[in-house]
Order: structure tokens, then C-alpha cells, then sequence
């Protein structure tokens, strides 16, 4: 019997944008299962705390089939063996990612020779989207409708809510 096809899709998600969620259903179209890994201690600092972050991706994946969602940390060539993944998905939103992405998948093959990368294109509405972006706007009152999905809006709306400014 054939064994599932799984992708993994690796990122800090903080938040999940539908551009990633864009990414999700491309991969569901190829993959029988799609984990989402969100990376626990990310090099950048995140505004949520990972529980938050896997939180909003298990909500707004609700329903979708063959999605699963974990965390990891370390190097993602051990989780994408932990989990017998097949491939990792990346994102490429315009040639300006191409640069990094080339060089991440490399080095994962480097670490790992089974390790393959897929790339694949999200919906031009999103190629300029980022999290940074959408948290950056919501910090200052801006309208993120679409490019969010509304729980991710109101936590944003909420974390921005009780932050202090000094
Ligand atoms: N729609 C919207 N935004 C998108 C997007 C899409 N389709 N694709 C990427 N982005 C944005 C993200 O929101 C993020 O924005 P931000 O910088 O404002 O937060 C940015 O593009 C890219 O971030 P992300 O996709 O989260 O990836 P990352 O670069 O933060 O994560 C890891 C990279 C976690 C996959 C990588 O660091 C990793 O594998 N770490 C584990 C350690 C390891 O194995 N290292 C060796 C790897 S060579």
C-alpha cells in the first residue's frame, strides 16, 4: 500500500497570514498531509507566544483536511525525519525571497540528502504580505481585512491593545 505523501511547511507564523494560508492549500493539492511546524524560538523576537501562534493556525485550518500542526525546534531536517516527511514548503513570494530560499534548501539537503524543498507561489494579492507587515499595521489603527483572517485580526487587535509604549 502506498504511504502518505506529507509536506512539511516550516515558519515562525507570527501570525499565520493568508498568504500562508494560500501556501496550505496549494501543498493540500499535491500532499495527502500537510504539517504546519512552527518554529519555537525563532531568530526574530515574535509578538505571540508559540502556544498563541499554533492556537490561531489550528483555527483557521479548521476543516481542513490532512492538516496537522506541531512545533519544533533544532534543525528542521530532524523534525522533517521525526515526522517522515517527505518534502519541505517554502514560499516564494518574489525573487527577492529566492536568494535565502536557495540557500536554506540547500544547506537542509546538505544536512539531510532526502530532504527536498518545494517552492510554491502564493496568489499575487499576497506577494507583498509579511507578518511583520500586517502586525506593523494593525499596531497603528490600519485596516488588514484580507490579509488576515479575522481571529488573527483580533488577537492582533488585542496584544496591540494592552502593550505599553514607552
Ligand atoms: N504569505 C505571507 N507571508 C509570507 C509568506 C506567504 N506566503 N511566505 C513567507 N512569508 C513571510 C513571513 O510572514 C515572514 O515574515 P516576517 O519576517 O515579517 O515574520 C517571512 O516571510 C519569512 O518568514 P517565515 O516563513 O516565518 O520563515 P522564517 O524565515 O522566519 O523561518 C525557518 C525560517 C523557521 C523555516 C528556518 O529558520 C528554519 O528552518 N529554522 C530551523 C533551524 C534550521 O534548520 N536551520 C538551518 C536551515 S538552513
Amino acid at each position: 500500500m502506498n504511504r502518505q505523501r506529507r509536506a512539511v511547511y516550516p515558519g515562525t507564523f507570527d501570525p499565520i497570514t493568508n498568504g500562508h494560508l494560500d501556501i496550505i492549500h496549494r501543498a493540500l493539492a499535491v500532499f495527502d498531509c500537510v504539517t504546519v511546524a512552527v518554529i519555537s524560538n525563532p531568530a526574530k523576537k515574535a509578538l505571540l507566544a508559540l502556544p498563541e501562534r499554533m492556537a490561531l493556525i489550528r483555527r483557521v485550518t479548521h476543516g481542513l483536511r490532512g492538516v496537522e500542526v506541531a512545533s519544533f525546534d533544532g534543525l528542521l531536517v530532524d523534525f522533517l525525519r521525526t515526522v517522515r516527511g517527505d518534502v519541505v514548503i517554502r514560499g516564494l513570494r518574489a525573487i527577492s525571497d529566492f536568494e535565502y530560499e536557495f540557500q536554506m534548501a540547500l544547506m537542509n539537503r546538505r544536512l539531510n540528502r532526502h530532504a527536498e524543498t518545494v517552492f510554491m507561489m502564493p496568489d499575487e494579492k499576497y506577494t507583498y504580505l509579511s507578518s511583520s507587515l500586517v502586525k506593523e499595521v494593525v499596531r497603528f489603527g490600519g485596516q488588514v481585512r484580507g490579509l488576515v483572517t479575522p481571529p488573527v485580526e483580533r488577537v492582533l487587535k488585542e496584544k496591540f491593545r494592552k502593550a505599553v509604549y514607552f
